[in-house]
């Protein structure tokens, strides 16, 4: 099928990719030069492992072409939308301003039997609008919403192995032409699950904000766990035998981040106000809340193991992005921590295998060094927040010699307590004994 992907940040980058390996003709576009031409030279503007492998076999095959301009659309007859749809700046509502520009700049270039595929996460009643503007554009082209659900870190094989596939479409039309783009996944048995607009961008959002309620569950139970000395890892693991529960996304630590749950929940709680129906979401503002007291209990720690004050001390931060495997620092919590304990006046000093760039960008004032080696020298506090391989594999002993206190904060309870406090090491998780 002949497919354009407009918006070639990380879920286009990554679906234009796909696409492409699943051998689709595919031209992905997007209004920015740069990443255009770092995607057409096979460099993904971003880390993410396996991408780099697709996009260099699929530029060279011919499969997969980048443009800038959106008349480039014009020989597909499959359009994904695959935009941003960031924190407006002045309210906790998605900002629609790059889906909306995507769909209008798309127009002229429909013809009849096209599909607009819209990927991009958004509040519900938003493919209704969009169908609206389509129809009254007369091109004979319709809408279809197929959510995205990939998780980076795994986004390439999330996006060619989906666990579900999701069709909020109008017409039979849309889903047979859905099921000819996605043939591959449907032929190992993927489930899909065909329904309306509304429900399918419903089914988005409920999802992340399932996820982050279930992280702000066991954080909550980690504040408890702090106040009463029992173990919240231990009750995680106790809990989660329960399959009805489930010990994925039970981690306590720092909190969650990055560029999809914290702005997908306080979006839908400002849908859900508009619709009238705040009280139904109100806990989610309970779930950001509680997230954001985890990045101050990091903080109270280090402030406590220094004697009450970090003012000129130097404190190690292991991580600054939002996740392992990825280099994206969007309300990233590591980076959080990092930049208020330097608020603070504390001699920050960060590391991080992929994320430093983008931290840099972001925060200048911070002291930014490539080795974990350096970071740990003469450090007076070791804050791990993010759970690289490199910090969780650290040898207690072997870092003891490098920093100035033997004082270590486990931001993401990935660490061995017993084998930290044996090598004489001031060991404090999060919610454990
Ligand atoms: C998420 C969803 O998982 C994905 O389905 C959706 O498409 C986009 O949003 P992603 O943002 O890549 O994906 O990250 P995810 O792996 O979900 O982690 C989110 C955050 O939660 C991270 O900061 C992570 O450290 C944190 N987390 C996760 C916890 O704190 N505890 C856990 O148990 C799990």
């Amino acid at each position: 099928m002949r497919v354009s992907v407009i918006g070639c940040g990380y879920l286009g980058a990554v679906h234009a990719s796909a696409m492409a390996e699943l051998g689709h003709e595919v031209i992905g576009i997007d209004v920015d030069e740069r990443k255009i031409e770092a995607l057409a030279a096979g460099q993904p503007p971003f880390f993410e492992p396996g991408l780099p492998e697709i996009l260099t076999s699929a530029t060279a095959s011919g499969n997969l072409e980048f443009s800038t301009d959106i008349a480039a659309a014009a020989s597909a007859t499959v359009h994904f939308i695959a935009v941003g749809t960031p924190q407006a700046k002045d309210s906790a509502s998605a900002d629609l301003t790059y889906v909306d520009a995507a769909l209008h700049g798309l127009l002229p270039h429909l013809k009849a039997g096209d599909l607009i595929v819209g990927k991009s996460t958004v509040p519900v009643g938003t493919a209704e609008r969009l169908a609206a503007i389509v129809a009254e554009h007369g091109s004979g082209a319709t809408l279809a919403w197929n959510p995205e659900f990939l998780r980076e870190g795994f986004a390439v094989k999330d996006t060619l192995e989906p666990d579900r596939l999701v069709y909020g479409v109008a017409d039979q039309t849309a889903a047979d032409v859905l099921d000819e783009v996605y043939a591959q996944a449907l032929s190992t048995g993927t489930p899909r699950i065909i329904t309306d607009y509304a429900t399918a961008e419903l089914v988005k959002v409920a999802a992340n904000a399932f996820l982050a309620t279930k992280i702000s569950f066991i954080n909550a139970m980690a504040e408890i766990s702090e106040v009463v000395g029992a173990d919240v890892k231990e009750l995680a693991d106790a809990i989660g035998h329960d399959v009805r529960i489930g010990r994925k996304f039970l981690n306590a630590g720092v909190g969650f981040g990055g560029g999809c749950l914290p702005k997908d929940i306080r979006a839908f709680t400002a849908r859900a106000e508009e619709l009238g129906r705040g009280e139904s979401v109100a806990f989610l503002k309970q779930v950001d809340a509680i997230n954001l007291r985890r990045r101050q209990r990091v903080i109270d720690l280090a402030v406590d193991a220094l004697d009450g004050s970090v003012n000129g001390k130097k404190i190690a931060v292991l991580g600054v992005t939002f996740k392992p495997e990825s280099d994206d620092v969007r309300d990233s919590p590591a980076l959080d921590v990092a930049v208020q304990l330097k608020g603070l006046g504390a001699n920050v000093v960060a590391t991080d295998p992929q994320g430093i760039e983008n931290a840099r960008r972001r925060h200048p004032q911070l002291e930014y060094v490539e080795s974990t080696d350096d970071a740990l020298r003469d450090a007076q506090v070791t804050v791990l927040v993010t759970e690289w391989a490199e910090y969780r594999n650290l040898d207690p002993a072997r870092s003891g010699d490098l920093v100035a206190s033997r004082s270590i904060i486990d931001g993401r309870n990935v660490l061995n307590p017993a084998e930290w406090r044996a090598a004489g090491w001031a060991f404090v998780g999060m919610g454990r004994r």
